[in-house]
This record gives structure tokens, sequence and C-alpha cells, in this order.
């Protein structure tokens, strides 16, 4: 699908007494165009992407809810239920799923690699690279996130082995003394550094600052930290060289914390979300996806319409790349009985459908958005 090309070697450029700062050469222009034609398999009008990429610890909760074992089958059969759903409706409204390190090597009941099935509906695939959140010492209760050893290796195998891009996410706490300019220097650089290392392997980063919104905070106090910590990453990948045009930024949505009283309508969500962005992000960046962030269904589909259809520049295309807003009501209706996959693989196209028409800010309200309550 991709044109085969050498890595590009970082080499030193010569530095002048005058001039003491160490300047590196840009990635190879192979490797950009290559980086730019994936971004262009991933970013097309009316279709995002699916995170299914939990880890089998993060399935844990999910599973007992329904009564699944946690096995490496019944993961296996989980998702081989997604993969398989219609071909032509699933390339419709997916571009690219996301997946866990498992998956990539799990084949299907009838011995067909997993990766291929997403190959036949002309969907890219992806993996999660990181290896999850770990404390950050020093600050109060602040996490950072670890998997930056051997990674080039890895995604060079994961490049071998059929994966075009990949996933990191790095999370932040917003509270009165929250997040740290410890914690927003430490993810900026850590993301700033698998965002390069990927690129050095060809792979086009997703870059994943996600700003929970657990907490009692107002969509105020939600606006000023994006803006401090897209800021601060955005100053950060410029200086790892990291290639704009060649990533993908993925964040959530500004919204006021589940504590918060304040119930805010699409409308102020769709402004301060926007403008979140427009103070914080070039238009070099190709394009920036949402994660649903335990926002309810419907919420997570009314929401990403209303900051399509906001009238305001945007000069980057808006698209999802949900994970539990497109699965919920799926893994409730499938939870591990073979009779129910049909039945699943149809909510999971219909909660593709609504998210694609979101996604352009064509939502028919009168067409039933809502499968699920709020979990915030
Ligand atoms: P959500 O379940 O919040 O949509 O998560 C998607 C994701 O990939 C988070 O990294």
């Amino acid at each position: 699908m991709f044109t085969s090309i050498r890595l590009s070697k970082l080499k030193k450029k010569s530095t002048s007494i005058s001039s003491p700062v160490t300047k590196y050469t840009e990635l190879e222009p192979a490797l950009c165009q290559e980086l730019q034609k994936i971004v262009d398999a991933l970013i097309v009008r009316g279709k995002g992407l699916l995170a299914s990429d939990e880890s089998p610890s993060s399935l844990q909760k999910r599973f007992d809810d329904l009564g699944v074992k946690n096995t490496e089958t019944n993961r296996r059969d989980y998702r081989q239920m997604l993969f398989s759903a219609d071909k032509s409706q699933f390339s419709k409204y997916i571009s690219g799923v996301i997946l866990h390190h498992e998956t990539v090597y799990q084949k299907t009941t009838d011995n067909v690699e997993l990766i291929e099935l997403l190959r036949e509906r002309d969907v890219v695939p992806g993996i999660k690279v990181d290896k999850g959140l770990v404390p950050l010492f020093g600050s109060k209760n602040e996490n950072t996130t670890e998997g930056l050893d051997n990674l080039q290796e890895r995604c060079i195998q994961y490049k071998r082995d059929g994966c075009h891009f990949t996933k990191w996410r790095c999370t932040f706490t917003i509270s009165e003394t929250t997040p740290s300019q410890l914690a927003m220097v430490t993810n900026a650089n850590v993301l700033a550094r698998y965002a390069s290392i990927c690129q050095s392997a060809r792979m086009v980063p997703i870059i994943e600052p996600e700003i929970l919104s657990n907490g009692n905070h107002g969509i105020n106090r939600a606006l000023e930290v994006h803006e401090e910590v897209l800021s601060i990453l955005f100053r950060t990948l410029q200086e790892h060289r990291v290639y704009l045009e060649g990533m993908i930024l993925k964040v959530a949505m500004v919204l006021s914390g589940i504590k918060n009283s304040v119930n805010c309508n699409p409308q102020i969500i769709a402004e301060n979300t926007i403008t979140a962005l427009q103070r914080t992000v070039p238009p070099a960046v190709p394009a920036i996806v949402f994660l649903s962030g335990g926002q309810s269904d419907e919420d997570a589909v009314v929401n990403l319409n209303a900051i399509n259809a906001y009238e305001g520049r945007k000069p980057w295309p808006l698209t999802f790349c949900y994970g539990r807003a497109l699965q919920n009501t799926v893994m409730e209706t499938w939870s591990g009985n073979s009779e129910k996959v049909e039945d699943a693989q149809a909510v999971f196209l219909e909660r593709a459908r609504l998210c694609s028409q979101a996604s352009v800010g064509e939502l028919d309200p009168e067409n039933g958005v809502c499968t699920k309550k709020s979990s915030r």
C-alpha cells in the first residue's frame, strides 16, 4: 500500500561559532511523502478511527460487568466480531483501527490474521505503542507514560507486520494545582520523543495528550488547561523537529468536569474546543481526532457534530477516534454470545454511521442518536 523507503539518518549540520545551536536535517523527502500518504489514507471526509487498543487489563472490568471471562480467546472473538462486520459499511465509516499488540498477532477461528480482515476492508491498521501510565515522581499524584525503551525497534517490527500508524497517550488531571508545569513539560517531551522515533520508523504518530474530565472544574478552566498543555506540546514538538505534516493530534473535547453541576450545551462545548485548538494547533497539522473520554454515546456524537457545524476557522479535519463511544453498546450486545455476533455488528455499524455523520456536521437528530446514558 505504501512505498518502501529507507529510514532517514539524522545528521548533524555543521555549527558555526556564532550559532551554538545544533541543527538536524529534516526527514528525507521520500519519508515525508510516505507519512503524508498514510495520513491521506486515514483522514477521509466522513470517516474516522476506531480505538480498539484496550489492554487485557483494561478490558477486565468491562468483561467482568458482562460476565465474560477475560481470556485471550474471548478477546480475539470480540475483535473478530468487530472486524468482520459488513465490508462495505465498515469501510464507509472507518478508515483506521488502533490495535493492541496482542491483536496484531491473533488469527480468526478460520485462521485468517485479524489484521487481514482490516486490510480487506481498506482500513489502515495502527498500534498503541505506549506501555501505560506510571507515577511522575516529584509531582502530586500526576502521571507520565512509559514505553520509550526500544521504541524504534518495536516500530520497525510493527511496520513490517503491517501497521502504519501508532498511538501514545499521556494524561493530565485538572485541579487547582494541576496539571503542574513539571507534568506538562515532562509529558510534552515524552510525546515529542515518541513522535520523532515513530516517524523515523515510517509510522504516523497519533499524539494524544488527554486532559481528563474528572473533577469539578468549569469549562473555562478546561479551556485554560487545554491552551496551556497544547502550547507547551507544540513548542516541544518543534524543538524535537517532529514533522507536523506527518502526525495526527488526538485530544479530548473541552468539557466541564464530571462533578461540575453546570451542564454545557453542545454549542458551548464546540466554541470552547475550537477556541483552544485555534489558539494552539498549527494549520500544518493535517488532522485532529477526538477521544470520547467517558462521555455518553449520545454526547460524543452530538458534541462532535456541533464542533463540525460550528462556524469558525477550522483549518484541520476534525473527526472521531473513539473507543468507548463506538463500543459500549456493541460489547453489551455481544456479551460473549456467538449467537449475538450479527446483532452486535449491526449496533457497531450504526454507531459508526452516526459518528460519520457527526464528523461532517450532518447528524440527523431525528435519527436515534441516543443508545446509552452518560457514564460520566
Ligand atoms: P475513549 O474510550 O475515551 O474514546 O478512548 C479512546 C482512546 O483511544 C484513548 O486513548
